[in-house]
């Protein structure tokens, strides 16, 4: 049996031991509702408090303007549809690379009317401000552009963003689900009106994530009920969710810098390591805009789907950054608008790393990459059941 190297942390992060811990000993002990007047209920809300305060602090974002919801897909819905309307339903701007929850709500508000712009990247995967300055006009009711890219990790240019969105008096949210724990995100410093997260992309549990907000007074409600988060997203608390989170937040926060140089180093060989053996082998969006821990590369003539499938075989866990629509795979998106080729983009696989990763691990895992790399194009000496895996993976495009 091949121990497990989890190089896919972009799709989610194990539990941290101290996650889990909280996690376990919330389930013995802290079961009650947050909205009960008794002891138990008040010891829910005490943990809240701590919970809240905790990732607030991690997002430089002050308790009371933090609000949970079950991660980036619904708070990134709730915040495109409810501002686009109450803004006069008029026009979105937004970028090609969005994750499809972005993209979704996007092609779901233009059904409705409303005018959308999707900016283009370049080549390193990033906007031009000045076409974001080009497409703002005085009916755009919100600009909506991610921190980190999910399939790359390129980074976009947030504070000039936030300042351009402040000078046409536009605001802006961010989905920041890739950049949390990984970016240090100072919310109140950086003029982001919106910005939403998930847990699960740093170790804490799935379900749960919270959405800054500048002014509460500039959102309705999602949803109708109770009183809970300021009556805007009513419901009983996702209590060991918000706990969990709150423990992988102090976790973090107190590490962050250490935690990002680390976690760049493993990045950084694995990429020396490729690089030095498979010298054709291509760094989509290489830039000094990249977060720490992802690398998207390019094997160029072969099948990423192949790839990742006999590594999968092999321990290793890590993905092609392409969407599979009804059975149909589709090349990455993210990477066509990048412009590579659509044989370029279902060549490429995606690698994200984490602090739990260690350096054995990432030189075993290059390793294997390599020699099925050599397998696939016929550099090191070909297996039967190889060859026939490249036949079945190649695509026609
Ligand atoms: C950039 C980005 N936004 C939003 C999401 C959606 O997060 P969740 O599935 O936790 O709602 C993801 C998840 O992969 C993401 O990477």
């Amino acid at each position: 049996m091949n121990p497990e190297i989890y190089l896919d942390n972009n799709a989610t992060t194990h539990l941290s031991g101290a996650v889990g811990e909280a996690v376990k000993t919330a389930v013995e002990e802290n079961f009650g509702n947050p909205s009960s007047e008794h002891r138990s209920g008040e010891k829910a809300r005490r943990t809240i408090v701590e919970s809240r305060d905790a990732i607030a602090s991690l997002l430089g974002v002050s308790a009371d303007r933090l609000l949970f919801g079950s991660g980036a897909t619904e708070l990134n819905y709730w915040v495109l549809s409810d501002v686009v309307r109450s803004r006069g339903n008029a026009h979105l701007v937004t970028t090609q690379v969005e994750h499809s929850c972005v993209l979704e709500t996007a092609n779901a508000l233009e059904a409705n009317g409303v005018r959308v712009t999707r900016l283009p990247v370049d080549r390193k995967g990033r906007i031009d401000l000045e076409q974001l300055v080009q497409s703002m006009d005085n009916e755009t009711s919100l600009v909506s552009v991610q921190w980190v890219n999910n399939e790359t990790g390129v980074i976009q240019p947030i504070r000039e963003i936030a300042d351009v969105c402040d000078s046409f008096g536009v605001p802006f949210h961010c989905d920041a689900a890739q950049a949390i724990g990984k970016v240090e995100v100072d919310f109140d410093r950086i003029g982001i009106d919106f910005l939403t997260t998930s847990a699960h992309k740093m170790h804490g549990p799935t379900g749960i994530g919270a959405l800054c907000v500048k002014d509460r007074r500039s959102l309705g409600p999602m949803l109708r009920g109770g009183s809970q988060e300021h009556g805007l997203r009513p419901g009983t608390e996702n209590l060991l969710g918000i706990i969990g989170f709150g423990a992988a937040a102090s976790e973090r926060e107190g590490s962050l810098s250490y935690v990002i140089s680390s976690i760049a180093k493993l990045r950084d060989h694995f990429e020396a390591m490729i690089s030095e053996s498979l010298p054709r082998v291509v760094i989509n969006g290489r830039t000094e805009h990249r977060v720490c821990n992802s690398t998207n590369l390019m094997f160029p003539g072969l099948d990423g789907a192949a790839i990742v499938a006999l590594l999968d075989r092999n321990g290793v866990r890590c993905s092609q950054s392409s969407a599979c629509t009804s059975s149909r795979p589709e090349p990455s998106y993210v990477l066509r608008a990048m412009g590579l080729s659509e044989e370029e983009a279902f060549a490429s696989v995606r690698f994200s790393f984490s602090n739990q990763n260690t350096m054995a691990e990432v030189e075993r895992a290059a390793s294997k990459l390599i020699s099925t790399v050599g397998r696939l194009s016929g550099f090191a000496p070909r297996q039967t059941e190889t060859d026939n895996l490249q036949g079945a993976f190649k695509h026609e495009v």
